[in-house]
């Protein structure tokens, strides 16, 4: 995909991922739409981007809510009149109890809220409108690693995140098999745990899902301390990814037309035949190992 003069909308985009992403594709020439719920840091990275030259606005939307959705399609619209690329992107971590049992519901609905309905909000706003416009397109959606094998202490955004790349793929077989010029891409931001503010998604938790045992984050609130508390469990720091780097990365891959961004290491590459394989067999899934 050419991105130059095209308008691309990356939901997430005040941090991290996103934000890297959005500075990836303003480089290529592309027009951006930034939005995220997070008001004041979505003003300064849009104004990193202008002011680096490049062209980009801000909308506040909370991407689980379509009404927000709808309105985010209608300003981009307006303002330039298509939209060749959206990345549902926004994600948050859930956040939990140690178990599933002690897991307030509302860290599940709080995850699929934004990763599963963020995305299908996404497409059930953007897509009729891009299929109207006829000049093909993207739409990608940002899942995880832990939506392929399941790490043991994050059920909710597992489940949201493997909830995600079911609709993901079947998203790509439908276009595919009305032969449209639209196509998906689904996000595996790696090799490493990327180095962004994920840890912290409890900072923009709304007020619907608020609840202690989500607030305290699992004591995890950043990089930092995730460090801290993997130095107990393995004996040592794990290796981390630069977000520019994965946003190089979904570039690249886009400019091939990759379905799958999937950087994975040897040890996570492993994790994913284990599960197949544990499948066939049908025996109890094993732990996988991420790190
Ligand atoms: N960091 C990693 O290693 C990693 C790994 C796998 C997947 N991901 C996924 O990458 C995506 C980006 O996360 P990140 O790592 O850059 O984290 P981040 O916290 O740095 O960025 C996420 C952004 O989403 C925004 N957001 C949260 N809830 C929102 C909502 N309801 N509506 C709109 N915006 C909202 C946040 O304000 C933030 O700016 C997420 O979908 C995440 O699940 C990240």
């Amino acid at each position: 995909m050419d991105f130059t003069d095209k308008v691309a909308v990356i939901t997430g985009a005040a941090s991290g991922v996103g934000k890297a992403l959005s500075h990836r594709l303003a480089k290529a020439g592309a027009k951006i739409v930034l939005s995220d719920i997070e008001g004041g840091a979505l003003d300064k990275a849009v104004a990193e981007i202008n002011d680096g030259g490049g062209t980009a606005i801000g909308i506040v939307c909370d991407a689980s809510k379509r009404d927000e959705v709808d309105a985010l399609r209608d300003a981009a619209f307006a303002k330039w009149g298509k939209v060749h690329a959206v990345f549902n992107n926004a994600g948050v971590g859930g956040g939990g109890g140690p178990s599933i049992w002690t897991s307030p519901e509302k860290s599940f609905r709080w995850a699929m809220d934004v990763n599963f309905f963020g995305p299908l909000n996404g497409i059930l706003s953007f897509l009729p409108r891009m299929f109207e416009q006829n000049e093909g397109g993207l739409m990608a959606a940002t899942s995880s690693g832990a939506g392929i094998v399941f790490p043991p202490n994050s059920p909710a955004y597992s489940a949201s995140k493997a909830a995600l790349i079911a609709l993901m793929e079947v998203l790509q077989y439908q276009l595919d098999m009305v032969q449209s010029d639209i196509k998906a891409a689904i996000l595996f931001p790696g090799p490493h745990v990327v180095d962004t503010n994920l840890f912290g998604s409890h900072r923009n938790l709304q007020k619907d899902y608020d609840d202690p045992i989500i607030r305290a984050g699992g004591g995890i609130d950043d990089m930092e301390t995730f460090q801290i508390v993997m130095k107990q469990f393995i004996g040592r720091e794990v290796e981390t990814t630069d977000p520019v780097d994965f946003a190089e990365e979904v570039y690249t891959s886009l400019l091939r037309d990759d379905f799958y961004i999937l950087p994975l290491t040897d040890v996570t590459k492993d994790a994913v035949r284990k599960r197949t394989d544990d499948m066939l067999a049908r025996r109890h899934p094993t732990v996988p190992q991420m790190f």
